[in-house]
């Protein structure tokens, strides 16, 4: 999939592959607090969870990296990430963009995810891209030595919402 950008070119969205992971590992350990190890990400490939990356493919690097699951109808955002080197240009809103189209493709009716309640960057990204927040899970997160609560948002699609006015006329 080709994705649009203001300032980068040659952006694609691709099929996540095993030889992805090493250079997924390097941003994944630099990127978050709690990074998953490669065990992880392996398991979310045998699985068959929808798993992208987001490469420049004139150059063949990748720029971060997309994992969501979809069941009952729901979708289900496990890991957005881009590489810290390249956050702060729009790039995570591109990958949550396509996210949603994914979903709205597939006529899936809604998106959760969880975030931290300090993951300042992530909270606005998803309030920006109209996520809101509807619960909260109690010592989701490991912390240093304690635990942190995650914020848990949910959006609407597009669809789910013509297929309720529908049901409703
Ligand atoms: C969260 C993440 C994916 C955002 O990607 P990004 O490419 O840096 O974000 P964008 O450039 O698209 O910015 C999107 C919005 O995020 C917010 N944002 C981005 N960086 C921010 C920062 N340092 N502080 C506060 N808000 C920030 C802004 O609201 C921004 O929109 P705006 O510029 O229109 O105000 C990226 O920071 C990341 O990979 N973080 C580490 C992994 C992670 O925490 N993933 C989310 C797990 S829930």
């Amino acid at each position: 999939m080709h994705i649009q950008h203001p300032k980068l070119t040659h952006l694609a969205l691709l099929p996540m592959t095993q030889a992805d992971i090493p250079q997924i590992m390097a941003i994944e350990v630099i990127a978050y607090p709690e990074p998953w190890t490669e065990g992880i990400f392996n398991d979310c490939l045998r699985v068959g969870y929808s798993c992208w990356s987001l490469k420049q493919t004139n150059t063949n690097s990748l720029l971060g990296y997309l994992i969501i699951t979809i069941a009952a109808n729901e979708m289900h955002i496990l890991n957005i990430c881009i590489d810290p080197k390249k956050q702060g240009m729009k790039l995570g809103t591109a990958l949550l963009k396509q996210a949603i189209k994914l979903g709205e493709a597939m006529r899936i009716t809604s998106c959760f995810l969880e975030v931290r309640p300090s993951n300042k960057a992530a909270l606005y990204l998803y309030l920006n891209n109209n996520f809101k927040k509807v619960g909260v899970r109690k010592n989701y997160y490991p912390h240093g030595k304690g635990r942190e609560d995650a914020i848990v948002m949910k959006r609407r699609f597009q669809q789910g919402e013509i297929k309720l006015i529908k049901l409703r006329s």
